[in-house]
């Protein structure tokens, strides 16, 4: 085992670095609201992550406004913002951080010969600009990260000439992206190991790996890093981030945990809290977990095949590497009923990670009994979507009332009245199919030109009484919003999330100019 030197530290502690506000909001349509980041950032502080990257502070005021306000609010996590190779971003970064007990800049510049085109900077200029730059960086704050982005496409020579630069200017980590998803594991080690031995001063500071999932090495990846002697991770719930995401936070972490006979490092996150975290971040990006996700997917603890239920009364270890419990879900999943209290269902939501304050548990309550009139048993992951339907934003448009006609003969229609904002409109429209025509109702009642990009639906638990989820991502003007509901009713639960959706799109537009988003801020824009 190679061992991180010098830096004091542990050399078995490996940091937890998340960017689920950074990275993670960055991918297409999964972009969060103010008080949803403030919550995930509250909930990641909570949990012990070492370092949350919070926003890309330049990118936009709803960015800069994000970042500073978690890094008041964080109570013993570094805060960092991303700026690119520029003072100006720099800048902007650290009076967005300043507010944090422990602030962090991050500044980055893409090395690899693809990268350094960009720019249009030589080698020698790129090297003037990353010395400049870090210096700049050191100057406002004790505390800064640097990368190479691309760093495992980049010639090993000139990669080993920046990061010695970037030390030498005070960098107090390195971060190695692989921002593309190219390398393999026994790659991604021997890249550290070799910046370990053959750079001057990289005894001094922190390796830190950020992987992405192209390939679907991500995990492997960061784990090797962390083998060739990294001692930060980076990565985001769920995985969620850009193509094809980040390393997955709750899959490092829990290898370290499981497999810690063989990856003999440690983290300081708290495992319990994961599911919960995992769920909050679904709900408010838009981004379901796939049910066969390693460690918060649906099915991760679900043991069907009748060999291994049989395996499982007789020891849990047979089929089970680590318990449900590890990562906060409950033993018993079948719950409750109609004639279950206010106090009961705080109860349980609390086992489900769930806090509620009085007036949201008053409306999850008024919910679960109008379901529990509808459907004999109510589940865990029905509760979890119950509480996620609290996630309004203001709601310019609310569903008041549908009733559809489908079947095999005449026409599919939709009469449907919507309140907007505050004055109830009627129609009744026709499709193909009941979801085609409610839709079209709702394009008739307000009008707008977002395009459906996504629209998925998935049973919440077993049975034909099941609730149905339905996902739906709308596109205008390169403006991306998801919109999620909940409902026995299918149809109904697909109106609820297109017109959830819609109003996430009217936020977006009073927020930004068309095309202008976190995404229209240029990496390209290094100057
Ligand atoms: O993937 C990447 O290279 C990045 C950098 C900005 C660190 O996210
Ligand atoms: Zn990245």
């Amino acid at each position: 085992m190679t061992q991180t030197p010098a830096t004091g530290r542990d050399p078995s502690r490996v940091l937890i670095f998340d960017t689920t506000l950074r990275d993670g909001e960055q991918s297409p349509g999964a972009t969060m609201t103010h008080a949803e980041k403030l919550e995930i950032a509250e909930l990641l502080d909570d949990m012990g992550v070492d370092i949350i990257e919070a926003g890309f502070p330049i990118a936009s005021e709803g960015d800069f406004k994000a970042v500073s306000e978690i890094a008041r609010l964080a109570k013993t996590a570094t805060i960092c913002g991303l700026a690119r190779a520029n003072f100006k971003d720099i800048d902007r970064c650290w009076e967005a951080v300043k507010h944090a007990k422990s602030p962090r800049i991050h500044t980055f510049i893409g090395t690899s010969p693809l990268h350094r085109a960009i720019p249009n900077l030589d080698k020698d200029q790129m090297a003037e600009r990353i010395h400049d730059t870090v210096t700049h960086a050191r100057n406002l704050c004790d505390n800064v990260q640097w990368s190479p982005m691309d760093a495992t496409r980049t010639e090993h020579d000139y990669l080993c000439r920046v990061v010695e630069i970037a030390i030498k200017a005070g960098a107090t980590t390195i971060n190695i992206p692989d921002t593309v998803g190219y390398t393999a594991p026994q790659e991604s080690a021997d890249l550290i190991r070799m910046l370990l031995e053959k750079v001057p001063g990289a005894d001094q500071i922190i390796f830190a790996t950020h992987c992405h999932n192209d390939l679907g090495m991500a995990t492997a990846n960061s784990l090797a890093a962390v083998a060739g002697g990294a001692r930060q991770i980076e990565c985001t719930i769920n995985g969620l981030g850009e193509r094809a995401g980040n390393t997955a936070l709750e899959e490092v972490v829990m290898a370290l945990k499981v497999r810690h006979d063989i990856l003999p490092w440690t983290t300081g996150v708290d495992t319990t809290k994961i599911m919960n975290i995992s769920r909050r971040v679904a709900t408010v990006s838009g981004f379901p977990v796939q049910f066969n996700k390693a460690i918060v997917g649906k099915n991760a603890f679900a043991h069907e095949s009748g060999i291994h239920q049989d395996g499982m009364l007789k020891n849990r270890e047979t089929f089970e590497v680590m318990r449900p419990t590890d990562i906060g879900l409950s033993e018993t999943n079948l719950v409750m009923g109609k004639h279950s209290g206010r106090a009961a269902l705080r109860s349980k939501l609390k086992d489900l990670g769930f806090e509620l304050a009085d007036n949201q548990l008053n409306d999850v309550f008024v919910r679960f009994k109008e379901l529990a009139d509808r459907k004999k048993e109510i589940y865990d992951d029905d509760l979890v979507a119950l509480v996620r339907q609290n996630d309004t934003v203001e709601d310019h448009i609310k569903l008041k009332s549908l009733r559809v006609v489908c079947g095999t003969t005449g026409p599919q229609t939709a009469d449907m009245t919507l309140d907007i904002d505050g004055t109830e409109h009627s129609v009744t429209a026709t499709g193909d199919g009941p979801v085609d025509a409610s839709f079209n109702a709702v394009k008739q009642l307000f009008s707008h030109k977002a395009r459906l990009q996504l629209y998925q639906v998935n049973a919440v638990t077993e049975g034909t009484d099941a609730q149905a989820t339905v996902s739906v991502r709308l596109e205008e003007d390169g403006r991306i919003a998801t919109g999620q509901s909940a409902d026995t009713d299918t149809v109904v639960a697909s109106v609820k999330a297109y017109v959830n959706a819609l109003n996430r799109l009217i936020v977006r537009r009073s927020k930004s100019a068309p095309g202008e988003d976190i995404k229209g801020v240029s990496y390209k824009d290094a100057g």
